[in-house]
């Protein structure tokens, strides 16, 4: 019963030593080339490797991220679980990310950059946190956390998913019908959702348009979900009035989009948030000694939700 540990060695470096401390008994290794596939019970990466199908007795893939569509699922062996990572360095770090980008877009940050490129010093008129409703699509581990994080502020809050949800001081909506009510009340919108074949595309013109003239998008969920002409011509037109953007299709993004220059988009390289080793390692553990003890690891994906 081993291990396979596939990712840089800094972090496979920490989660070694986590596990010889934890789970002396599972061996762990960070080669694949000389693992006997055969004893392979365990795998976390970031991809999953072509050859998957070698590991005959895996039972469960880890992937070293929150979230998992870099993986074709249907690829996945049906035995095999899937599980993401849930741990508390990524969420901390997407908290301060979807402050920041909340905060600067809030305060006129892209405007204030690009008067102090043409050096230009003027107060471009500023709205009260009350009066500025963010509404954030996605209601899971960091959806919730970003919602929990903004309440000092005093914004009015709201949020949507695709099951009905309960959370106090956030007004939450689901549904098709919840998105559009949701929509018409966010001045800025926070995309926290998994790629599925259901999100690919979701921010595109016509849901722009459903926003209140001259709001703004902060989107770190996926890139492909993002409609890269729609923003730009909705940013030109005025229809929104700002982007801060982390995710991008491709990434690298390639030189010469319009992303890079564009005076309303702050770009950041999908560094939102980043799997933290100390913690990934010792959430990745307490879910093998759950899947020993028969019991389902937290983070399991659903194959048939893709997420
Ligand atoms: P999660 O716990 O699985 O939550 C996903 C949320 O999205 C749930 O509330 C879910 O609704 C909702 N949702 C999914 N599909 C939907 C649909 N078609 N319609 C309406 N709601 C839908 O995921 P998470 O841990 O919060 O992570 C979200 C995503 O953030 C990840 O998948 C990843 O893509 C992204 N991420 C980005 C970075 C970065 O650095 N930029 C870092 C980490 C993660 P239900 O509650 O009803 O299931
Ligand atoms: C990063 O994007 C992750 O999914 O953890």
């Amino acid at each position: 019963m081993t291990f396979l540990f596939n990712s840089d060695a800094r972090r496979g470096a920490v989660f070694a030593e986590a596990f010889a401390e934890e789970l002396p008994d599972i061996p762990f290794t960070t080669n694949a080339a000389t693992v006997d596939p055969d004893a392979v019970r365990y795998l976390i990466t970031w991809t999953a490797p072509e050859d998957l199908a070698r590991y005959r007795n895996l039972e469960i893939l880890f992937s070293i991220g929150a979230g998992v569509d870099q993986f074709r699922l249907d690829r996945v062996p049906e035995q095999v679980k899937i599980v993401r990572t849930i741990e508390e360095g990524i969420v901390r770090m997407m908290q301060e990310y979807a402050t920041l980008a909340v905060l600067a877009l809030h305060r006129s940050l892209p405007g204030y950059l690009a008067q102090q490129r043409a050096g230009e010093w003027r107060d471009i008129p500023q709205l009260q946190a009350a009066s500025r409703r963010i509404g954030v699509l996605g209601l899971g581990q960091l959806g919730q956390a970003v919602l929990d994080r903004l309440k000092p502020f005093g914004f009015p809050l709201a949020g949507w998913s695709r099951s009905p949800r309960r959370i106090e001081g956030v007004t939450c909506h689901d549904g098709r019908h919840g998105l559009q009510e949701m929509l018409a009340a966010s001045d800025i919108l926070v995309c926290l959702l998994p790629l599925t074949e259901e999100t690919r595309g979701f921010l595109d013109a016509e849901l722009f348009a459903k926003l209140p003239e001259g709001a703004a998008l902060v989107h770190a969920g996926r890139g492909p979900e993002l409609d890269h002409e729609a923003l730009v011509a909705a940013l030109d037109s005025g229809r929104l009035s700002a982007a801060m953007i982390d995710v991008t299709d491709p990434e690298p993004l390639p030189s010469g989009h319009p992303f890079w220059s564009h005076p309303k988009i702050i770009l950041t390289p999908h560094v939102a948030s980043v799997t933290q080793p100390a913690t990934a390692a010792r959430a990745v553990i307490d879910n093998i000694k759950r899947h020993r003890a028969g019991l389902d690891p937290i983070g399991l994906v659903d194959r048939s939700r893709g997420y």
